[in-house]
Order: structure tokens, then sequence, then C-alpha cells
């Protein structure tokens, strides 16, 4: 394997009192795609946002091709910021609505290639909105003229407009339309092949995660809780949220359907500072798992799984 990308390393996120991300590492190899999952008020939006510095964080480090975003000067993060970008959630209200889409297209290569001549900027803007499946004549209109799935392609087409490493797609098919979900995440798929370039895909959605990731990070209340290659994830979860997860959906090739996994209904958001995030949710928990946060184990080769009790919940005793 070659030398990861990206290299997030503790990196801890407070809101106040409240800890929204705990010590999360993890890296991103060039060309993969890591899947991001869990419920909502998980954190992982938080965490998005903390590894383009979006949000300040409280600790750790985020190193991009071995430098540290986080102990970077404002210059020498405007610069690095063209290898990593994000396409949001909703895609209208990520638009400027007074903007015509060729002109927010022409932002990022204003901002990363100003020496670009005008026709040479036209002539890239039209080859990616026809790269996005929409027509370089569309460069002219402004956002309200498009559907949400429309709009959520002039977003993909945004974000990769100055050639991305690391494009970041938090929850990117959640506000469309299931019947138009699959097309952008076949976009996203081509993309990603075409041109090599690393996502990380936030979802609740595992039938999504399941079909563009390489890898795949289970976040719970601030914390990962698995790590593992999509094959592992799907076949042997270790770790009873995870499988709490698959359990939610039958089969998760076909549910595409924007669906919140939930195991229970207590707001995920109540902070823990003792033990494991899930023991209050869990059918294992023992008194150790109340008192002693799990540190994240290696299961097998690249597979980690933060569960004082695994083995039992991978190899269960008969009755
Ligand atoms: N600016 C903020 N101030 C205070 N708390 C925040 C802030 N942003 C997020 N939080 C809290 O941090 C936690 C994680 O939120 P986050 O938005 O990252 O979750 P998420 O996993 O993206 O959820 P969703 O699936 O709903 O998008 C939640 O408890 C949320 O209420
Ligand atoms: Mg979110």
């Amino acid at each position: 394997m070659s030398d990861p990308l990206l290299v997030v390393r503790n990196l801890r996120v407070e809101f106040g009192a409240f800890t929204a991300l705990h010590d999360i590492s993890f890296d991103v190899g060039p060309g993969e795609t890591v899947g991001l999952v869990g419920e909502s008020g998980s954190g992982k939006s938080t965490l998005a946002r903390a590894l383009l510095r979006l949000l300040p964080a409280a600790g750790g480090q985020v190193v991009w091709r071995g430098e540290n975003l986080l102990a970077m000067g404002a210059a020498d993060l405007r610069r690095r910021r063209r290898d990593l970008q994000i396409v949001f959630q909703d895609p209208m209200a990520s638009l400027n609505p007074r903007l015509r889409v060729g002109d927010t297209l022409a932002e990022p290569l204003k901002m990363f290639e100003p020496a670009l001549s005008g026709e040479a900027r036209a002539t890239r803007i039209s080859a990616m909105l026809e790269r996005v499946g929409l027509s370089a004549d569309m460069a002219r209109r402004f956002p309200h003229e498009f559907s949400g799935g429309q709009c959520q392609r002039i977003g993909i087409a945004r974000a990769m407009m100055p050639q991305p490493k690391l494009l970041i797609c938090d929850e990117p098919v959640s506000s469309l339309d299931v019947s138009i979900q699959g097309q952008i995440v076949n976009l996203l798929a081509d993309l990603q092949r075409d041109l090599g370039t690393s996502m990380l895909f936030i979802s609740h959605n595992l039938a999504v995660v399941r079909h563009l990731s390489h890898r795949v990070l289970v976040i719970y209340r601030g914390r990962l809780v698995e790590v593992a290659d999509r094959a592992a994830l799907f076949a042997q979860s270790a770790h009873p949220y995870t499988r709490a997860l698959l359990a939610a959906v039958p089969d998760p090739t076909h549910a595409f359907a924007g669906r919140a996994l939930t195991t229970g209904d207590e707001p995920s958001s109540s902070p823990r500072s003792t033990g494991c995030s899930f023991h209050d949710r869990c059918p294992h928990v023992q008194p150790v798992c109340v008192g002693v946060v799990p540190p994240l184990e290696a299961v097998a080769p690249r597979h980690l799984v933060a569960c004082h009790r695994w083995r039992e919940v991978v190899y269960p005793k008969a009755p």
C-alpha cells in the first residue's frame, strides 16, 4: 500500500462542555473511498468540518500529505484546501442563488488557477458540466431553475473543479428523492473510478456506503467503534452497534431509501465520559463496559473494533 493521503490522529472536537468527537483516528489512501456511517447526531458532519477546519478542533492532528492542517497558517491552509473539497447534504442551500451556475463553477478556478484565461475557464466549466451529466449551456442559468438532483450535480461539479485529491461527501444524497439518489451515487462512483479521487463518503444509509466504499468507519456518539474493509464489515462485523445497524436493514444492497437507522430512541447526543458509548443499548453489556472506554483493537488484519466483548459477539456461546 502506498502512503496514506490523509492521516487523522486523536481528533477531538468540543462544543462547550459537550465532546462531539473523542480521539478519532483513521487514514485515507490514494484512490480509496472510505465510508463513514452512524446515526443522526453521532458526529459525522462535525468530523467532516473539523477535517477542513470549518470548525476548530480541541486536539489531535489532521495530517494531509505529511503536513498537519490544524497547525498551519491561513495562507498555507488556503493553498492546501484546493486538494480537499466537500459536497454538502442540501444542494440548494449550498449554492449561491444569485450566481449563475457558470459563475459558481468559475470561483474555484479564479481562486486556485488565477492565470487561466477566461476562455480556458469557460472550456473547463463546459467540460465539467458535461462530466456530471448536465449540459454546457446550463452555465448561464441560476440554481432555482434546477431540480434537487441537478443542483447536487452542480455541487459535485463545483467541488471537482479544482481537481481535488480528496472529496468529502456529507450525506450528498439523503435530501434527494429516492429515485434520484442512485443516479448521484453512480456519478460519484464514476468520478472516483475515472479520476482516482479519494473520497470520504458520509451517510447513514448502509446500502449507499456499501455500494461506494472500499473501507468503512462506524461512528457512534462521537467515537469510532469499528473500522473494516467493506466485505468484512458487512459479513463479519464484530461490534454490537454495527450489528444492530445491519440488522435494521434486512438487505442493505437494495435499501436505497435514506432511512435513519436507530436501534433505540435515546438521543445519540447525550454525553458519556466513562465507559463504552454503546453500553446502555448493548445486549452484551458487562460492568467493564460501564466503567472503561474500550480501545480500538485489531480483531483481524485491517479490522478494528472498540468493544470489550467482541469475542462473545463474534463467537456467541451455545445457550
Ligand atoms: N455548532 C454546534 N454547537 C453545539 N453542538 C453541536 C454543534 N454542531 C453539532 N453539535 C452536536 O454535535 C453532535 C454531532 O452532530 P453532527 O451534526 O456532527 O451529527 P451527524 O452525525 O452529522 O448527524 P446527521 O446524520 O443528523 O447529519 C450532535 O449532538 C449535535 O447536536
Ligand atoms: Mg450530518
